[in-house]
C-alpha cells in the first residue's frame, strides 16, 4: 500500500455531537493511527457539514449571523476530537472559502458540459418549516416536523444528469467487490439503483434559503447541501488547489459512512465523481449504528449517549477501546453502562491491567525492577511467542478486512496466553524454590508479550499505552512495523513502581432493588467455553471476622481466610446478614479478581451468593472442608 487515506463524514455543526460521531471519528483516527504505525503515509480528514436550512433557522432563531453561529457551534466538534485524542491532518469546514471555490468550480464545469440542466422541480413544500420534502418523509401526506398539510410546488431548478449513469454504476458495483462494504450494503445500493435512477435537483431558490454556495452561474440560487458536502472529500486533499497533494491521496482509501447515508454516498457520490472524471474511491465502508439498549437513540426518547460524559466517567482510552472492541463494523451494537462496565472488567481491569500488575510485581520484588534476559526457552515459552507473533499478523488482517474487534481480540488474545503462562510456570513459587533462572525467562518472556500488546494496542488506546511502555522502562513507541518477537527491545530495562494501569470499575448499587426472576434464556452471545469458565478460580473460604462498613449500610468488612493466606473482602450483603451469624461460615470466592477499592476499603476478591427478589443467601459448602480448595 503507497498511502492511506481516510475520512470521516461531515457532521451537521448544530447538532451536539453524540456517541455515533465519535465513534467513526475514532474508527478512522485507529485505521490513521495503525497505517502511520506501519509506515505508509496517512491523511485522515473530518470536518463539519455548516450550510442548509437547519443552520440558518438555528442562527435565526438566536438572532445570529449564520457563520458566526457555525464559528461557535463548530468548537464544539473540534473541542471533543481534541479530548478523544484526535489526529486528523484537515480539519475541513464547508464555509472555508477554499472549499467553496471549488465547488462553484465544479459546478460551473458540470454546468457548461452541459452535466447540469435547468428544469422544473414539483415538491412538497411546508410553508411552516420552509422545507421541501420527498415523498419519503411525509408522515400521513403531512409534514413529519410539524404535521401540518404541505403544498405541492412547482419551480424552476437546476438539476445534475445523474440518471445517465445508472448503467454505468450498477456495472461498478458489480465488478467492484471491495466499492462498496460490507458488500450486503452494495445489494442494497443496487437494489436501490434498479429501481431507477432519476436527475438529482441541486439548487434551491434564494427566496426559500439563502445560506448556501451560490451557483456560479446562477446568482439566484445556491447549492443543494449534499452537492456541496460530498465535495469535501476532494476539496479538503487539494482538489484543484494542490496538485501534488491531491495525485499523492486521491483516491480515498476509505470513507467511513453509517448506514442512513448509504444512498448520498454510494449513489450520488460516484456519479458525481465520473461527471468530474475524478476516479473513484477504493472503498465506502457503512457501520451500523450504536443504540441504547435495544432502542435507536433519539433526542425525544432522552437516551442520546454524550461522548464527554463518557470520557469523564471512564477515560478516554478506556472508552476509544470500548466503541472499537464493542462494535463489528456494519452491524449494529448496543450501548450500556452494563455492556460498558462488563467489557472494561473483563478485558482491561481483569486480562490486560492484571496481567501487568503480576509481572511488574515480580520484577521489582525479584530483580529490583531490571526485567532480566531470558535463560532457556522451553516449550511453554515457544507457545506464549507463537500468540504473540499471531496477534500481530492477525491485527494486520483484521485491519485490511475491517474487522477491528477481531483484531483487538486476537491481541487480548496474547495477554489471556499471558495470564495463562504466568498460571502454569507460577514465577511466584519459582522465586521461592530459588529457581531462579526459570524465574528469568517467565518475566522476560511475559515483558516482551505485554510489550507487543503495548505497541499493537497504541492506535486504539495511544495514552494507556505510552503509560504501559513508560513503566516497562522502555521508549514509548507505536510502530507496528518495528516490531519483532526475536528482538530484545524490553530486557535490562528498569520498570517504574506505578499503581494498577485500569482499576476496576465497581458498580455503587450493590444491593436491594427488589427483582422479579427471570426467565432463563439461554443467549448464545452469552455462551462460555470450559476454558472461559476456569478463567475465574473459585475457592473456598472461612470467614474469620466480619463487622459494618462506617457509613455504607449495606456493606459489611470480612477477614477471611483462603488456604494460607487472609484476605480482607468488602460484600454487599449487610441487609441480609449481621456479622455476628457468618463468622465461622465455609463460603465461595472468586479469587482472582483484580483488587479494588469500595469506599475507600481494599476488597481482594468477591464472595457468591445467591439472590432473588428480597431474599439473598450466600454460598455455602455442603460440611467443613478446608479453605484454599478449588471449586468446579
Ligand atoms: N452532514 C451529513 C454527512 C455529510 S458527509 C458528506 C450527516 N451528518 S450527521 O451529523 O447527521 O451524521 C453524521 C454521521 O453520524 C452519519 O454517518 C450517521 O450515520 C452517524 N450517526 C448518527 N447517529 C448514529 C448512531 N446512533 N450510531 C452510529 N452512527 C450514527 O449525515
Amino acid at each position: 500500500m503507497d498511502k492511506f487515506y481516510v475520512t470521516t463524514p461531515i457532521y451537521y455543526v448544530n447538532d451536539k455531537p453524540h456517541i455515533g460521531h465519535a465513534y467513526t471519528t475514532v474508527l478512522a483516527d485507529v485505521l490513521a493511527r495503525f497505517h502511520r504505525s506501519l509506515d505508509i503515509p496517512t491523511f485522515f480528514l473530518t470536518g463539519t457539514d455548516e450550510h442548509g436550512q437547519k443552520v440558518e433557522k438555528a442562527a435565526k432563531l438566536r438572532n445570529e449571523d449564520p457563520q458566526k453561529h457555525c464559528d461557535e457551534t463548530v468548537e464544539r466538534f473540534k473541542e471533543l476530537w481534541v479530548k478523544l485524542g484526535i489526529t486528523n491532518d484537515y480539519f475541513i469546514r464547508t464555509t472555508n472559502s477554499d472549499h467553496k471555490k471549488v465547488v462553484q468550480e465544479v459546478l460551473q464545469e458540470l454546468y457548461d458540459r452541459g452535466e447540469i440542466y435547468k428544469g422544473d422541480f414539483t415538491g412538497h413544500y411546508c410553508v411552516g418549516c420552509e422545507k421541501f420534502l420527498t415523498e419519503k418523509d411525509l408522515v400521513d401526506g403531512k409534514c413529519p416536523d410539524c404535521n401540518r398539510e404541505v403544498t405541492q410546488i412547482v419551480e424552476s431548478n437546476y438539476f445534475f444528469k445523474m440518471s445517465k449513469y445508472q448503467d454505468w454504476l450498477i456495472d461498478y458495483i458489480e465488478t467492484h467487490p471491495n466499492f462498496i462494504q460490507p458488500s450486503f450494503r452494495a445489494n442494497e445500493t443496487l437494489g436501490f439503483l434498479r429501481k431507477g435512477l432519476k436527475d438529482l435537483c441541486i439548487s434551491r431558490h434564494k427566496s426559500r434559503l439563502s445560506w448556501g454556495i451560490e451557483l456560479p452561474f446562477d446568482k439566484d440560487y445556491v447549492c443543494y447541501v449534499w452537492f456541496d458536502a460530498l465535495i469535501n472529500y476532494i476539496s479538503g486533499v487539494g482538489y484543484k488547489k494542490d496538485a501534488e497533494m491531491f495525485a499523492k491521496y486521491w483516491p480515498a482509501s476509505k470513507h467511513l459512512i453509517g448506514k442512513d447515508i448509504l444512498t448520498t454516498h454510494t449513489v450520488y457520490w460516484p456519479t458525481m465523481l465520473k461527471a468530474m472524471n475524478v476516479e473513484m474511491p477504493e472503498t465506502i465502508f457503512a457501520h451500523g449504528w450504536w443504540l441504547t439498549g435495544r432502542e435507536k437513540m433519539s433526542k425525544s426518547l432522552g437516551n442520546v449517549i454524550n461522548p464527554m460524559d463518557m470520557i469523564e466517567k471512564c477515560g478516554v482510552d478506556a472508552f476509544r477501546y470500548f466503541l472499537l472492541a464493542e462494535m463489528s463494523p456494519g452491524n449494529d451494537a448496543s450501548f450500556t453502562e452494563e455492556t460498558f462496565t462488563a467489557r472494561y472488567n473483563s478485558d482491561l481491569a481483569n486480562d490486560l491491567g492484571n496481567f501487568f500488575s503480576r509481572i511488574q510485581k515480580m520484577t521489582l520484588r525479584s530483580f529490583d525492577g531490571i526485567i532480566p534476559e531470558a535463560v532457556a526457552v522451553g516449550e511453554d515459552e515457544a507457545e506464549l511467542i507463537e500468540v504473540t507473533r499471531n496477534g500481530r499478523t492477525l491485527m494486520e488482517k483484521a485491519l485490511a478486512e475491517m474487522k477491528l474487534d477481531a483484531g483487538i481480540n486476537a491481541v487480548m488474545d496474547i495477554v489471556r496466553a499471558g495470564n495463562r503462562y504466568l498460571e502454569k510456570t507460577a514465577p511466584w513459587t519459582l522465586a521461592k524454590k530459588g529457581e531462579i533462572d526459570k524465574l528469568k525467562t517467565v518475566l522476560y518472556t511475559s515483558c516482551n508479550a505485554i510489550y507487543h500488546v503495548s505497541v499493537l494496542l497504541s492506535a486504539v488506546m495511544p495514552e494507556k499505552m505510552a503509560e504501559l511502555q513508560k513503566n516497562l522502562g522502555v521508549a514509548v513507541c507505536d510502530k507496528i512495523s518495528t516490531l519483532d518477537v526475536d528482538k530484545n527491545v524490553v530486557a535490562n530495562s528498569k520498570m517504574a513502581d506505578c499503581g494498577g494501569l485500569f482499576p476496576r470499575i465497581v458498580e455503587e448499587k450493590v444491593e436491594a432493588k427488589a427483582e422479579k426472576p427471570k426467565e432463563v434464556e439461554v443467549n448464545v452471545a452469552s455462551l462460555v467455553t470450559i476454558d472461559e469458565f476456569f478463567k475465574t478460580q473459585l475457592k473456598t473460604a472461612k470467614i474469620l471476622q466480619a463487622e459494618k462498613v462506617e457509613g455504607a449500610d449495606k456493606l459489611l468488612k470480612l477477614q477471611i481466610q483462603v488456604g494460607e493466606e487472609t484476605r480482607q473482602l468488602v460484600a454487599g450483603i449487610a441487609l441480609y446478614y449481621k456479622p455476628e451469624e457468618i463468622i465461622g461460615k465455609n463460603i465461595v470466592i472468586v479469587a482472582n479478581l483484580v483488587p479494588a477499592k469500595i469506599r475507600g476499603i481494599e476488597s481482594q476478591g468477591m464472595l457468591l451468593a445467591a439472590k432473588i427478589g428480597k431474599e439473598l443467601k450466600l454460598i455455602t459448602t455442603d460440611g467443613e472442608i478446608a479453605s484454599g480448595a478449588s471449586v468446579g
